[in-house]
């Protein structure tokens, strides 16, 4: 999704502004640009494509500027080009703005203006507001900001510059998220933490309805009212080695290998944070989750968890249908929305739904101070850093943790579950990271695997139980990286019509560990195998007959705890996907067409 940067302080705004548009690159985007204020004019340059060629057109050029807004663009009105990519100046050349989010009325203002003469140049939303904070600027930029948000509507943020005050950039904050890094003699404001994190660990998170006057020395909050607001910047412990690529080649890879430290930093907080449910979770008779993509597939296995160990009722949906379904909800529902991101908008409007209608929401975000973490009655946290790659990988593996713990509490605290059933469970989630780490060090991938589907046009991921969301997991990962038609199914599900399918050309990944639905998976697998298809097995690594009757055969180890054989399994079917868009040569980090946070409907 669009990324917004912003720098005003003593030292020069396009460096700082070009590197931190680099770090919001993970988001998605089609096209970026900078504008920056110099000599009493707004000067711009942007182009379609990547930062770098944004950064080859501004070879050799020195700016003195000390005061400039920056953008990557991710289309939603207009098509990627030189006009609708961003910053947007006004006719009259005396703003820039820069944008995310949508203006839903924008047809209606972009009409009157052009009744009152004006004359666009662009196909977006975004023209149209900053036409109209100079139609309404009288000598203060924050005025005019202010009598122009009184006419949008949408989930929007925005950073706007004038050339009349050449000190000062004012950010809004309305649905899409936006911060402000706290520096001495410079402030900043961007989209995500990342990008500001070399500069500064000092972070103030904007709420919605909330407008920053920013200088070099100082930062001014209000709320839509024009009301000023106290806000203390919070210190952010990540290290920007944890938003760089460390040696590897791909953000992806590096983050599939940071499991085995995500999952143990996951337990740890986990532990030392505790839970304290702010609502008598006892009181609860049905729980309803809500995600979107991978964040989805995790709330599978959550339900599933939840279910045995808590014997509370689960339903779970896409976000995106939720908001827009009668789900009944009442002060008795736990509505649980898991996002890595907190700002992925179905989430966050089927979240709201659920509370205005009683439910108690908890959320589990990896983002600290995200807008889902802050809208929450209770937040779990995954402790996984910054993750770059658009593909979720170590959030989803962290998030499964967090799920299986929270289900386990809740046996716990419901009472079908004693504490020491509760402990052993906990106990067992902790020495997943070496069983992990141990796949990770020591199974070389065939590069059978990789051929197999690198050529395929087409692949089927089979599982049961709680292999099944991995299967919907592993054919994730392969279509949005590799662009290979995958579909990921309940290996059950197979013989009522996707089984038609499958003959000799076809790639079948079957997930299959030792669980209590082996011997069921075992006969899906020999319905497979009689229509030949090209068989890939997820399966323990002593199950020597699975190794026998697969064409490839990847062993994860065993665990003495079924329940956790999801957060295993789906390694290698990361790696699988990382591997085959990899060797096709595709920009794996950035695949295209996706942005990592989705904070339009
Ligand atoms: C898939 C992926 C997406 C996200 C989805 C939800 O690899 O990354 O499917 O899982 O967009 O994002 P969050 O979890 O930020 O709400």
């Amino acid at each position: 999704m669009c990324g917004i940067v912003g720098y005003v302080g003593d030292s020069e705004a396009l460096p700082i502004l070009l590197s931190s548009l680099e770090r919001l690159e993970y988001r998605g985007y089609d096209s970026a640009g900078v504008a920056l204020i110099e000599n009493g004019e707004i000067f711009v340059q942007k182009e379609v494509g990547k930062i770098r060629e944004l950064v080859k057109s501004l070879w050799g050029k020195s700016s003195k500027a000390h005061c400039g807004i920056g953008h990557t663009r991710w289309a939603t009105h207009g098509v990627p080009s030189f006009e609708n990519a961003h910053p947007h100046l006004d006719p009259s050349k005396s703003f820039a703005i820069v944008h995310n989010g949508i203006i839903e009325n924008y047809k209606e203002l972009k009409e009157e203006l052009i009744n009152q003469g004006h004359i666009f140049t662009s196909q977006t939303d975004t023209e149209v507001i900053v036409h109209l904070i100079s139609k309404y600027y009288e000598g203060d930029l924050l005025e005019a900001v202010r009598k122009t948000i009184e006419l949008l509507k949408g989930a929007f943020a925005f950073a706007v510059i004038t050339k009349y005050e050449p000190d000062r950039i004012i950010g809004v904050k309305q649905g899409s998220p936006l911060v402000i890094g706290v520096g001495e003699n410079e402030n900043f404001l961007a989209s995500d933490i990342p990008a500001i994190l070399p500069y500064t660990k000092q972070i103030i998170v904007l709420d919605d309805k909330e407008i920053v006057d920013i200088t070099k020395s100082s930062i001014s909050i209000y709320d839509f009212d024009g009301m000023i607001k106290t806000k203390h910047s919070m210190f952010v412990p990540w290290d920007i080695v944890s938003a760089e690529k460390s040696g590897y080649k791909h953000f992806m890879l590096k983050e599939i290998y940071e499991q085995p430290r995500v999952i143990s930093d996951t337990v740890r907080g986990f532990l030392s944070e505790g839970i304290s449910f702010p609502f008598d979770i006892k009181a609860i008779n049905r729980i309803v989750m809500s995600a979107c993509g991978s964040s989805y597939n995790a709330s599978l296995i959550g339900k599933y968890l939840i279910e045995r160990y808590a014997k509370i009722p689960v339903e779970v949906g896409y976000a995106s249908e939720q908001r827009y379904e009668d789900i009944p909800i009442d002060e008795n529902t736990l509505f649980i929305a898991i996002s890595q991101s907190g700002e992925t908008a179905d989430t966050r409007f089927a979240a709201q739904y659920a509370k205005d209608n009683g439910a108690k929401l908890l959320s589990i975000v990896n983002v600290v101070g995200s807008s889902l973490d802050r809208e929450s009655d209770y937040t779990l946290y995954t402790h996984a850093g910054p993750e770059i790659g658009v593909a979720a990988t170590k959030t989803f593996t962290a998030q499964i943790a967090v799920l299986y713990g929270l289900a386990a509490f809740m046996g716990y605290e419901r009472g079908s579950m004693t504490y020491e059933e509760y402990s052993n469970k906990i106990d067992k989630l902790a020495h997943i990271p070496s069983k992990i780490e141990d796949f990770l060090q020591n199974t070389d991938l065939n590069g059978g695997v990789y051929s197999e589907l690198s050529s395929a046009k087409n692949a089927i991921y089979l599982g049961r139980g709680l292999s099944f969301p991995i299967a919907l997991e592993g054919a994730l990962k392969l279509k949005e990286i590799s662009y290979i038609h995958a579909e990921g199914y309940a290996a059950g599900e197979m013989k009522h019509g996707p089984i038609a399918l499958i003959d000799e050309n076809m790639p079948v990944v079957f997930i299959a560990p030792k669980d209590k639905l082996y011997e069921k998976a075992i006969s899906n697998i020999e319905e497979v195998l009689a229509r030949k298809a090209k068989l890939i097995v997820i399966g323990n690594a002593s199950d020597q007959h699975l190794k026998d009757i697969s064409k490839h055969f990847i062993g994860i180890p065993d665990l003495d705890e079924e329940d956790l054989y999801p957060i295993l399994s789906v390694v290698p079917l990361q790696l699988i996907a990382y591997e085959v868009a990899n060797r096709l040569g595709l920009d794996v980090d950035q695949p295209r067409n996706l942005a990592k946070t989705v904070t339009v409907e």
